[in-house]
């Protein structure tokens, strides 16, 4: 009987892609192959990350590279490579460096990996997502944008730690765009079964929505240096988990719409089915007059962001 492990490819090896590597070889995932154009750098973190292996004990190989061919045939790949803003940066010369690094990376996992489900994480998450896709030409159940769970991880631990409890019986989501427009669901929110209202006032559950709509930036004003890490990476990995072993899980992500809540042939945060073939479904949920004026708003800022990548050169 022949086994195959796994293969997780994971491009960019800088704070998000190491920290990936980390995760998914720790949860013996299968092999990780962690890719960088700074080749010294993919090469000495996966080593170091392997060199952990004995001691954590986990059998998954760690093995860093500059070239696409060492990423063959993986079975899933999460791209997190890309620029941060820089000072004098506008945001369109963001969207414009990130959209060509997005472009050539996408076409090494295509030449190599064309059955890949690929995880999109570098930001602007839902143009890089666009950009993932248009370049891959894969089906929409297999390119899929990390975002949501990050947002819903912030506004679950948050809300566990506002109401006392543990944060394994918060259940919570955000919908939207990846941005200042996210939309958190405190309506359909859960802990153990009984409403947030049973456990926080409206003024507090106000607080922490506002709070996670700016979680990214609050962990940047800490930092100053760079952006959060430990939870975009927890999350990346917790999609590829669902994905390798196909576990049907209701979780929000970045799929690729068309038709679902007025959306069409874009990426917006929504419920989705992880599973073996990627993105296996979207869960359209009834709203209300506020929720869905929320999204609208947000389909609103992430079509923004595509007109101006459309004006681009990449
Ligand atoms: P980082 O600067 O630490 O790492 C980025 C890495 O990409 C660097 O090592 C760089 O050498 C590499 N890179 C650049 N061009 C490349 C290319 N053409 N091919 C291969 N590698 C290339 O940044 P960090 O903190 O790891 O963040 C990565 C991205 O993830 C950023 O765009 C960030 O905004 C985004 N992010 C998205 C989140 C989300 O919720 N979707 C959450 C956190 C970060
Ligand atoms: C975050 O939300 C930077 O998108 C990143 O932390």
């Amino acid at each position: 009987m022949t086994h195959q492990r796994k293969k997780i490819s994971v491009i960019g090896a800088g704070f998000v892609g190491s920290t990936c590597a980390h995760w998914a070889a720790a949860k013996e995932l299968g092999d990780v192959v962690l890719l960088d154009i700074n080749e010294g750098s993919a090469k000495g973190k996966a080593l170091d990350l392997f060199e952990a292996s004995p001691v954590e004990g986990f059998d998954s190989k760690v093995h860093g590279t500059s070239s696409y061919a060492d990423t063959k045939n993986s079975d899933v790949v999460i791209i997190t490579a890309g620029l941060p803003r820089k000072p004098g940066m506008s945001r369109d010369d963001l969207l414009a460096t990130n959209a060509k690094i997005m472009k050539t990376v996408c076409e090494g996992i295509k030449e190599y990996s064309p059955e890949a489900v690929v995880i999109v994480v570098s930001n602007p998450l839902d143009a890089m997502a666009y950009v993932a896709k248009q370049t891959l030409g894969f089906p929409a159940n297999r390119v899929i944008g990390m975002a949501g769970i990050l947002d819903s991880a912030r506004f679950r631990s948050f809300i566990a730690e506002a109401a006392d409890v543990s944060v394994k019986d918060v259940h919570a989501f955000v919908l939207g765009g990846h941005g200042d427009t996210m939309v958190p669901m405190p309506r359909h929110c859960s802990i153990g079964g009984a409403p947030l209202t049973a456990f926080l006032s409206q003024e507090k559950i106000d607080e922490l929505v506002d709070r996670t709509r700016k979680g990214g930036a609050e962990i940047v004003g800490l930092l100053k240096t760079g952006s959060a890490y430990y939870a975009p990476s927890a999350s990346a990995v917790q999609m590829a988990e669902a994905i390798l072993k196909d576990q049907k899980r209701i979780l929000p992500c970045a799929g690729w719409l068309q038709g679902e809540y007025g959306a069409k042939d874009l990426f917006l945060g929504v419920l989705c089915q992880l599973g073996g073939n990627g993105m296996e479904k979207v869960i359209e949920l009834d709203l209300n007059d506020t929720e869905r004026a929320g999204l609208e708003n947000s389909l609103k800022a992430v079509k923004e962001l595509l007109g101006a990548l459309e004006n681009l050169e990449y």
